[in-house]
């Protein structure tokens, strides 16, 4: 209980209130489909909740370099122990307080106003061909390069810079 209300207080001030919920092991395996990296790629999970996303993903790409922002202390602490795979890096620090030019590949799982404004900065300054890898929600105004269903209800879509 106290543990939980610890975690929601921690959400509003370090999360903008984006709830800490996962990728499903599912639709992990959907993702993992439907990327294709190499060692020239620098995937980026924007909000990794406890590394599961991104620790799968350097896993499967050894050559790749997997890079972690997570701006919360609860979802950081929990994803370290993942910190022995050594194509993968984990930073605490918000995705407002960094540069994201380097990432050739973006996966993004967060409340829709937050998708909005992180695609914004990803379009100011991310390289051309970077793909955008996003579940859930769609940007308005923007074309789809492909939609792919998760569940009945849930889709990735996949945007091209
Ligand atoms: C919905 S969870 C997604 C977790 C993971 N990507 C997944 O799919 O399993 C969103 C995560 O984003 C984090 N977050 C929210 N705002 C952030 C920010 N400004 N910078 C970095 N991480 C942030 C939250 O703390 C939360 O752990």
């Amino acid at each position: 209980m106290l543990k939980n209300l610890y975690r929601e207080f921690q959400q509003i001030f370090y999360g903008f209130g984006v709830p800490f919920v996962s990728t499903t092991p599912r639709q992990m395996e959907i993702l993992l489909e439907h990327l294709n990296l190499d060692n020239n790629s620098v995937f980026y999970d924007i909000g990794c909740w406890d590394g599961r996303v991104i620790s799968q993903i350097a896993k499967n790409f050894p050559n790749t370099r997997c890079v972690w922002y997570e701006s919360s202390p609860y979802p950081f602490s929990l994803a370290k122990k993942h910190q022995g795979i050594k194509n993968l890096e984990l930073f605490r620090d918000s995705i407002f307080k960094v540069w994201l030019g380097h990432a050739t590949h973006i996966y993004l799982y967060m409340v829709p106003y937050m998708t909005r404004i992180i695609f914004k900065k990803i379009q100011s300054e991310c390289k051309a061909w970077t793909k955008v890898y996003i579940k859930s929600h769609t940007i308005p105004g923007i074309l789809i390069s492909k939609t792919i269903p998760l569940s009945q209800k849930n889709n990735l879509y996949i945007y091209t810079i």
